[in-house]
């Protein structure tokens, strides 16, 4: 019943069975120990392959207890293609059950406009988590990885959600001038568990680079997320790594 099946290569479909079983394992656990579970997603295709399963093969995810928030956002309305929100909304939400005031959308348009520093967009949603979440620390945050290494809206080479003390933050990506909202680097390390998916071709330069700056203080992003914790999860496809 979604439209289109999001379909990966033979190679990442083991990949994102094992992360559709790890949130599983994930919400549960949030959910048995307070009765709630908070997931951050990402934009892009990967996180609607990766719903896709969690939707027609794992019974019993508790959606009912779900908070489901953006990691990031582009500004423009939802209708338009390159809303993350909308994509979902149209991909996934009018299947999965999850209570519509449990659906937190980025607030990207304030007083008819999109993301306009006035308007803070941004400050309202970091209330919002701040209301909803224990020390603002969501139980899992899913995050892609653009081919140029960027991942939720922060690029590298850029400070914007590096520095500062801004849980949501504007930002702007370097090869297509679209404003966007991003939640900030440190607000995700603040997770319990940070998830990157990583799905896809012509990531192999970026995953290399990567790989081999582990230990040298890149200011890569999430390098600020301690792998060593089990808190940061890489699951990298084949396609990613070789092609
Ligand atoms: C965005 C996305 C972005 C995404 C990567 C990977 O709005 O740009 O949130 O961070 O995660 O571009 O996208 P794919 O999953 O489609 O490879």
């Amino acid at each position: 019943i979604f439209l289109g099946n999001p379909m990966v290569s033979n190679w990442a479909e083991p990949l994102i069975q094992q992360l559709a079983q790890d949130i599983q394992t994930a919400a549960e656990e949030a959910v048995k120990n307070r009765g709630i579970f908070h997931l951050a997603l990402s934009g892009g295709s990967s996180p609607i392959a990766l719903f896709h399963r969690l939707y027609k093969h794992h019974f019993g995810f508790p959606w009912k207890h779900t908070h489901l928030w953006m990691v990031d956002e582009r500004c423009v309305p939802f209708t338009d293609t390159d809303s993350n929100f909308g994509s979902l909304e149209r991909h996934l939400l009018q299947h999965v059950r999850i209570p519509y005031v449990n659906i937190h959308p980025m607030p990207v348009h304030k007083n008819q406009r999109l993301c306009d520093e006035e308007d803070k967009g941004t400050e309202e949603y970091a209330l919002e988590i701040s209301a909803l979440l224990t020390n603002s620390s969501f139980d899992l945050v899913l995050l892609g990885l653009g081919n140029d290494g960027h991942t939720a809206s922060i690029f590298p080479g850029s400070q914007d959600g590096i520095t500062g003390d801004k849980l949501v933050v504007l930002s702007e990506s370097p090869l297509k001038p679209t404003h966007r909202m991003s939640l900030s680097l440190p607000l995700i390390n603040k997770a319990q568990k940070v998830a990157v998916l990583v799905l896809g071709k012509g990531k192999h330069d970026i995953i290399t680079l990567i790989s081999r700056a582990e230990n040298k203080p890149v200011r890569w992003p999430i390098f600020g997320v301690k792998p060593n914790s089990g808190q940061l999860v890489w699951y990298v496809d084949y396609d990613a790594m070789f092609r």
